[in-house]
Order: structure tokens, then C-alpha cells, then sequence
């Protein structure tokens, strides 16, 4: 088999060795993954990205080769008979040579069909999400890995389907790529995410507000930082509530999801934090109702500059995936599920210290987080540290601080709790009371409910000859654990409770 003599060239014959090594790498790769179901995503990487880069560029290379003979034909610097391929199919010769290039161009259609979805896929893979860039996405990824929604693809919140909003993200995806390559990224990726999906394309897709109904129970533990760590338990009733006023069900929380209204509001920072201005419109009773912030109002003119904002899921399930829970939190469960003993003295208070001591780098914290603890033990209670039983309990802490550390803070991306507050509740960020802090009046002289039963019942709460538990459906009046006089109605929660120390 012969081709056309102005192949015959260097640079065409590179290209051809190039498209025919990355075809048959191709070849072989996609084997070994669909044989052994590999995820890693360097493979994938390698599979989907590098090999069709050489491919193509293998494949321009052919005719680039061939231009350049027949421009030195042209010049006089070459020698042919005439100056461009002239195509005879009566010519065996050619008739073969044309059935071998159509063969070669399906079979390329064909797997370059296959690579193309295969690249879709990949791009869309959590491996690729959140395990190929790890340093920039592996805050997100730990925090998902460990959350309900661990087994719900990165894209089906963040891209969703359809071919819009794929050739959306990989636009914005490649300056991505290239901030990340030239390390100009954001640290920590700031949000709100502003080209987020809206919530019905991708919260919806899998909850919806028409189906939401009742209460859910939740028990938080609380470990309080005195010398015995006292568990304190707090049993409630969350008033989830419904959403859909066919089914009379329009109580509770999720009524801001309410088919029937609109909330909508004026942010003043980005991390819509300060929420000045509230107005809603109930579309089944014509009432709209605007709510202001007494303490510090908008001005008209202000009000009248702003586009206002829709509520949705997210203004409250901010953190659906990435929860960074506090160290207060996350020692708390530490010891709830037993991976810390209570029985060493004011254990709460040195775990939840050791993870915020001084950490500016990811280096070392194991180190100074079992320094900090051990030191402390040994020096402040030698003669419990003679125990063997108790020895194990220090070191047992230890490993369960550190743990704790690297599920939930990131130096490396200044990733915490800090950081990205879980609007969910009030007890460590303001969440619901950025709005519901008692403040927020309308002229008709209404107020967004600051009543500690409007969302919530406790059903029971407190430990030892303290614990109480209800016998009516609306619930205990709250108790503070802590004697603090009347300052938990005064002030908010967070306030005083940082997610650190109280
Ligand atoms: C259940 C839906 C959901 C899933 C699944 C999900 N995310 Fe998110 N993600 C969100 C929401 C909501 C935000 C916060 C948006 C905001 O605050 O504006 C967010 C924020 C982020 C941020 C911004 C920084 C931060 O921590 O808030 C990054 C980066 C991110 N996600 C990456 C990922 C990666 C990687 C995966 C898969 C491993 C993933 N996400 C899976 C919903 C999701
Ligand atoms: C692909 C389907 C899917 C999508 C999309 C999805 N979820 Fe979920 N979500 C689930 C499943 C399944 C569960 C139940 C997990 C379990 O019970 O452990 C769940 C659980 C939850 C829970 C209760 C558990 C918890 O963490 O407190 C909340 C709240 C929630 N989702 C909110 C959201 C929000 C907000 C979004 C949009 C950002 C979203 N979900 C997007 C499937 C989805
Ligand atoms: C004026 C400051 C202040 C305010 C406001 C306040 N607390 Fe506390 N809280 C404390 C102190 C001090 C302690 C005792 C130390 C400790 O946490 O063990 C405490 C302890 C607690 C504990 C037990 C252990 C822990 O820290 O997790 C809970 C639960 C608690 N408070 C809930 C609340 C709730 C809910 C509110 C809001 C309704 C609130 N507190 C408002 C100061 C405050
Ligand atoms: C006003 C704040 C707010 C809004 C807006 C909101 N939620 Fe919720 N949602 C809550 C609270 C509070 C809970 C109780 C669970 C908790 O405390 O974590 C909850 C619970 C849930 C649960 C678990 C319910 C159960 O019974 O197990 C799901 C799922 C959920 N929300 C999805 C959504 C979706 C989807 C949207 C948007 C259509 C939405 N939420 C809008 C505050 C809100
Ligand atoms: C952006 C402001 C805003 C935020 C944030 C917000 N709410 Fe609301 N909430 C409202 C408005 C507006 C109303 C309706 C008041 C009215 O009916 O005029 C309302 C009403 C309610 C109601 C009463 C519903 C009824 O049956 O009358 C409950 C319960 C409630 N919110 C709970 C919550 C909880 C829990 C959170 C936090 C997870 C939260 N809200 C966060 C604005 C907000
Ligand atoms: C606007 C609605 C709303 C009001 C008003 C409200 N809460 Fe809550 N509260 C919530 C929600 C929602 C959560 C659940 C947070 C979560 O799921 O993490 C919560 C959680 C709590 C918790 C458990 C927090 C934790 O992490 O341990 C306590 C205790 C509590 N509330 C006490 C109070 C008290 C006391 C008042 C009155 C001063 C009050 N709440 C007013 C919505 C409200």
C-alpha cells in the first residue's frame, strides 16, 4: 500500500506516528479501566484529555506536512510531476488507498464518539471534582465524603444536566483550570457561589416543597467545658413544617418555600449577612407585607437602587454538603460516639483548645495537637497519668482531636467553621435571626417571630437530677444550662457561644 508522495515527509510522518501511539494508548487505557473499573482520576485524566491531545494534534500534523512539500514543489525546491494529488479512482493504486482513508476516518469518528462521551463523564465525575484539584477542592471534598449527601454527584448541585448548562461550566471550568495551574485562586473560595443553579433545578430535582410536611426530631449534645465535661442534651421538635396550600399544610419552616409567596430581601454585605430589608408577597391573599430592621433601616433611596433577591434553599441550606463543624461541635461528637473519654477531668475544654491553637499551616498539627494534650495531662495530673487505663484515654483523645482537626479545618485553603457559617439554626451564627432577631417591623406594626416555640418544641432537656422532659406538645421553656441570668433572651445565642468557647 502506497499513499500520496507528498506524505512522504518528516513532519507528516510524526503526526502519523503520533495519532496512530495516542490511538492505540487510547485503546488499551479504556480496556484496562473498563476491565478493572479504575477511578483513579489520573488515568482519567491521561484516558480523556492528554491522549485526544495528541491525537489531534498527531492528525493536523498530516496535512501541515503535506502543505509544506507542495509549497516547496511550488518554489522548485522539491521535484514532482505535478503539484497537487490528483485522485484517479480507475487506478486500483488510489481506489485502495481511498477505502483504507474512509475505514480510518469512521474508526477515528467512532472513538473519538467514544472519547468525547467518555470526557463528558469524567468532567462530571466526583474523582474529577473534587479529587483532581485536591488542594483547592479538598476541603469540599472531606466535608461532602462525610455528609448526607455523600453519594449525590458534585455536578448535580453545582452543574446539573442539559447542554447549556455543561458548556457554561466548562467555560468558566477552563479559567478555573488555569487559576489553579497559576495558582491565582481565591483562598478560601469566597462565597455565596453567585452562579450557583437555582434551587428548583437542583435541590428540587430530589425534595420538594410540595412534599415537606411535619416535624423532625433532633437531638443536639452538648458537652459543657468544666471539670467533668456534663453531657447536655437538648431533645426538639423542629417545626419543618409544609409547603403546599392545596394539602392546608402551610405552617412552620418551610413555609418561606411556600408555593403561594414570595420572600424576598436587601442584602447590604456579600455574605448577605445583613439583612436590612424583608418583603413578602402572599399571591393567595393579595397581603404583602415589607419588614425593616428598626435598629438601622435602609433609606427610600436605597431600597429603590436594589434589586432584591428571591429566597430559596439555600439561604438557609447553605451547607448541605460542605458542613465545617465547630471545634465545639465536632469535640462534642467526639465524645458522644465514645472516641473520647469523659473520665479524664476537663477533657472538652483542652480538645476544643488544642485544635485552635496557633495552626497556620497544615505541617505539624498532629504534633502540636498531641503536645498540647499529653503535656497538659502529664503535667497538671501526674498521678493520673500513672494510670495505664487513663494513659490510653489521653492518647486515644489525641487521635480523636486530630481527626476531628483535619475533617473540619483547612489552613492550607483557610477553610473552617469561621469561615463559612451554616445559616441552619442560630445557636453558633446568627442564620435564621440575620432576619427573625425580634428587630425586623413592618409599618402594620407586625413582627418576624423571635418566639422560642414559633420554630421549635423542646422536648426534653438537660442531664442528671437537672434533665426535665415535656408532657405537653408545645414543649419546655428553654433553661440555660449555664446560670446566666436573663442575658440568653436579651442577647443572641451567638453572641456568646463562637463555636470555640462559650
Ligand atoms: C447537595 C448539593 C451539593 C453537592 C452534592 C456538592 N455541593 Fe458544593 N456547594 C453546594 C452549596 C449549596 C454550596 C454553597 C453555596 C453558597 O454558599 O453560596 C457549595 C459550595 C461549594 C464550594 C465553595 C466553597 C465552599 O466550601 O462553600 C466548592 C468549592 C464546592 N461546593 C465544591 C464541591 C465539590 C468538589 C463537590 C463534590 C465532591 C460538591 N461541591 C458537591 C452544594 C453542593
Ligand atoms: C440527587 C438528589 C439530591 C439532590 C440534588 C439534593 N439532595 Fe438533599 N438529600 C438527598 C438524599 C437522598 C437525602 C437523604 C440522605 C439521608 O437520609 O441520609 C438528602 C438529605 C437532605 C437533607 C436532610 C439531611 C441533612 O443533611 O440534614 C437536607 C436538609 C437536604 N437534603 C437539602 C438539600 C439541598 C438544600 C439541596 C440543594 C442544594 C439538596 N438537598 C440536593 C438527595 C438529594
Ligand atoms: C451571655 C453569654 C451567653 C448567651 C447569650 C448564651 N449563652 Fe449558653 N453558655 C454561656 C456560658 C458562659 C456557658 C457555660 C460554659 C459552657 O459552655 O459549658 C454556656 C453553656 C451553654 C450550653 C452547654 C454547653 C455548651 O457550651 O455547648 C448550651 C447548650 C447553651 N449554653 C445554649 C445556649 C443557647 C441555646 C443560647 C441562646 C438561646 C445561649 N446559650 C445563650 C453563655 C451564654
Ligand atoms: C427558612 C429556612 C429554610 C428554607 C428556605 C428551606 N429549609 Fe429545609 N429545613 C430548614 C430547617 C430549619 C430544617 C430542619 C432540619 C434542621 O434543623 O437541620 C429543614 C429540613 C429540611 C429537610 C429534611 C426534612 C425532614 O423532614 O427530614 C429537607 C430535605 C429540606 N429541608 C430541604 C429543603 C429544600 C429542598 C428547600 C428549598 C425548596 C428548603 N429546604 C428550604 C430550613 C429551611
Ligand atoms: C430573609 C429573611 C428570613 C430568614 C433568613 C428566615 N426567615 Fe422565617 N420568615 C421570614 C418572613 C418574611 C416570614 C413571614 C412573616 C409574615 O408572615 O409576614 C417568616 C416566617 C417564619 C415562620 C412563621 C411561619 C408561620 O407559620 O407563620 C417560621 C416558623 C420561620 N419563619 C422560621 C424560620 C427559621 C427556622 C429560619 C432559619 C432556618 C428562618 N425562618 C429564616 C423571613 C426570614
Ligand atoms: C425563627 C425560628 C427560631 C426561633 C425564633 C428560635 N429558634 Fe432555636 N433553633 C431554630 C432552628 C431551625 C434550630 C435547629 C438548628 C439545627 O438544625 O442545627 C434551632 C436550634 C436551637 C437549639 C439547639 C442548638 C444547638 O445547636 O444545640 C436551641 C437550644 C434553641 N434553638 C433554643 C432557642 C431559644 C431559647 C429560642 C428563643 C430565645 C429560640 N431557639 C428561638 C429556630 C429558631
Amino acid at each position: 500500500m502506497r499513499f500520496p508522495k507528498s506524505t512522504y515527509n518528516l513532519v507528516s510522518a510524526v503526526g502519523a506516528i503520533l495519532a496512530l501511539v495516542a490511538t492505540l494508548t487510547f485503546v488499551v487505557l479504556f480496556t484496562v479501566i473498563i476491565v478493572t473499573a479504575e477511578t483513579n482520576p489520573y488515568t482519567g485524566i491521561v484516558l480523556y484529555m492528554v491522549t485526544p491531545l495528541f491525537l489531534f494534534s498527531g492528525l493536523a500534523m498530516i496535512p501541515i506536512g503535506m502543505w509544506r512539500y507542495h509549497r516547496r514543489l511550488k518554489r522548485g525546491e522539491a521535484e514532482e510531476d505535478y503539484v497537487w494529488p490528483h485522485l484517479d479512482l480507475n487506478r486500483p493504486r488510489h481506489r485502495r488507498a481511498m477505502a483504507w482513508f474512509a475505514i480510518l476516518t469512521v474508526a477515528l469518528l467512532l472513538l473519538t464518539g467514544v472519547g468525547a462521551y467518555g470526557t463528558y463523564h469524567f468532567t462530571e465525575s466526583n474523582a474529577f471534582c473534587g479529587k483532581t484539584c485536591h488542594n483547592v477542592m479538598h476541603p469540599e471534598y472531606i466535608a461532602y465524603e462525610h455528609s448526607s449527601h455523600a453519594r449525590v454527584k458534585c455536578v448535580d448541585c453545582h452543574i446539573g444536566s442539559g447542554a447549556g448548562w455543561y458548556a457554561k461550566s466548562k467555560i468558566s471550568g477552563a479559567y478555573q483550570v488555569y487559576a489553579v495551574l497559576a495558582n491565582k485562586y481565591p483562598k478560601p473560595i469566597p462565597t455565596p457561589i453567585r452562579n450557583l443553579r437555582p434551587a428548583q433545578e437542583t435541590c428540587e430535582q430530589c425534595h420538594w416543597p410540595e412534599r415537606f410536611f411535619g416535624a423532625q426530631q433532633r437531638q443536639f449534645n452538648h458537652y459543657m467545658y468544666n471539670d467533668s465535661s456534663t453531657h447536655w442534651p437538648i431533645n426538639m421538635l423542629i417545626k419543618v413544617g409544609g409547603g403546599d396550600p392545596k394539602t392546608g399544610q402551610t405552617a412552620g419552616i418551610h413555609w418561606h418555600m411556600n408555593i403561594g409567596v414570595d420572600v424576598e430581601y436587601i442584602h447590604r454585605d456579600e455574605q448577605r449577612l445583613d439583612i436590612p430589608w424583608i418583603r413578602i408577597t402572599d399571591h393567595t391573599t393579595g397581603r404583602v407585607t415589607v419588614y425593616e430592621d428598626e435598629e438601622d433601616p435602609l433609606t427610600p433611596e436605597e431600597v429603590a437602587a436594589a434589586t432584591p433577591r428571591g429566597m430559596d434553599c439555600m439561604d438557609c441550606h447553605n451547607r448541605p454538603s460542605h458542613k465545617y463543624r465547630s471545634p465545639d461541635d465536632q469535640i462534642d461528637l467526639a465524645i458522644l460516639t465514645g472516641q473520647i473519654s469523659r473520665e479524664l477531668p476537663e477533657i472538652k475544654q483542652m480538645a476544643v483548645e488544642a485544635m485552635i491553637l496557633d495552626h497556620e499551616t497544615e505541617t505539624d498539627v498532629n504534633t502540636r495537637i498531641a503536645n498540647f494534650i499529653t503535656d497538659y495531662y502529664r503535667q497538671e495530673y501526674p498521678e493520673l497519668y500513672d494510670s495505664q487505663r487513663l494513659r490510653v484515654a489521653v492518647s486515644d483523645a489525641v487521635v480523636a482531636t486530630q481527626d476531628a482537626f483535619h475533617r473540619s479545618i483547612f489552613p492550607d485553603m483557610k477553610v473552617s467553621w469561621a469561615e463559612y457559617p451554616d445559616h441552619i439554626g442560630h445557636f453558633q451564627v446568627p442564620g435564621c435571626m440575620r432576619c427573625h432577631d425580634g428587630n425586623h417591623t413592618s409599618k402594620e406594626g407586625l413582627s418576624l417571630t423571635h418566639d422560642c416555640k414559633a420554630c421549635h418544641a423542646i422536648m426534653s432537656q438537660g442531664s442528671g437530677d437537672r434533665a426535665e422532659v415535656s408532657t405537653t406538645p408545645e414543649g419546655l421553656d428553654f433553661v440555660h444550662p449555664e446560670d446566666i441570668g436573663e442575658a440568653w433572651t436579651e442577647m443572641g445565642c451567638y453572641e456568646c457561644h463562637s463555636g470555640v468557647q462559650p
